[in-house]
């Protein structure tokens, strides 16, 4: 069950900010899957739970390893993500996915009935990490693999969106902040009771256009507040001038960096 307003409200922007790209993969989003999928050593005939699998792309590539003796579950709560990842699926003929529209902070399965849990740039959304964890924890079968990957605290313009509004006496909280060093997934991870932790990162940082750059619409996501929500339109226009004003200093001749090191955390239970 929702606990609260605000989270409601929260998730549903969430999901209408992926219901909104129709065409989620690109070279990017494939890549920066890959490591998690070289770091949890998935065998044949494994059983593997795919938290947040929007299109499916690691679980596409999971089914294809663990084979017909395995099975992949994606869960996502998405429905056009999962639209996506049905397409695929159904292009490839492939029989041992079953996807799951739901809330995977709420989903329940039996203890134990997992070989493998993934969860790959998405645990961040979550309004409980920590408690995620140990449902995860219990899901998995004793000296299962845990592995989730997270962005740095300084990746996806945040920390220029967070300077902005603080200069205009606005207070915000970054959603990759506990998630958002390798120290800080290694403690999660310990603290779920988890052993044999694994972090390695990876730059999939790129450069971008001054224009393509400045487009910021004043979106923000946080699972607990959002101050954004209450600034007057006024306001908001100020915060996007001063953004785009930020975006074009930081320009070099190949264009504005658009910092993206993803933490790859990996646990046994
Ligand atoms: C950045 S995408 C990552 C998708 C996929 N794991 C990948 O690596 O390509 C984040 C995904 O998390 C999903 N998501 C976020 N919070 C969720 C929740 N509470 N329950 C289910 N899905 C969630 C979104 O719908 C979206 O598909």
């Amino acid at each position: 069950m929702h606990n609260n307003q605000y989270e409601q409200q929260y998730k549903q922007k969430v999901i209408d900010f992926f219901n909104s790209r129709t065409s989620y993969d690109n070279d990017y989003t494939i890549r920066r899957t890959l490591p998690l999928l070289e770091l949890v050593k998935l065998k044949k005939g494994q059983k593997v739970l795919d938290i947040a699998t929007g299109t499916g792309i690691i679980a596409i590539s999971v089914a294809q390893i663990v084979g017909s003796e395995g099975k992949v579950i994606g869960v996502d709560f998405s429905s056009g993500m999962l639209k996506q990842a049905q397409q695929k699926i159904d292009e490839l003929g492939l029989q041992n996915i079953e996807l799951i529209a739901a809330d995977a902070e709420y989903i329940d399965f039996d203890d134990e009935s997992f070989d493998v849990i993934i969860c790959s740039t998405a645990i961040v959304y979550f309004t409980d990490i920590p408690a995620a964890l140990r449902k995860w924890y219990s899901f998995l079968k004793k000296g299962g693999i845990v592995g989730f990957s997270s962005c740095s605290q300084e990746s996806c313009e945040a920390p220029l969106i967070i300077k902005v509004c603080d200069k205009h006496g606005i207070s915000l909280t970054n959603i990759n902040e506990p998630t958002g060093t390798p120290q800080k997934c290694q403690n999660l991870l310990r603290e779920a009771g988890f052993k044999d932790i694994q972090v390695q990162s990876e730059q999939f940082g790129f450069y971008r256009s001054v224009e393509k750059a400045q487009e910021w619409n004043g979106g923000w996501f946080h699972p607990r507040e959002n101050p954004l929500l209450q600034v007057s339109a006024e306001q908001m226009q100020e915060l996007q001038i001063e953004y785009r004003q930020q975006i074009e200093a930081m320009a070099t001749e190949q264009g504005v960096w658009y910092e993206n090191l993803t933490i790859f955390t990996i646990g046994r239970k």
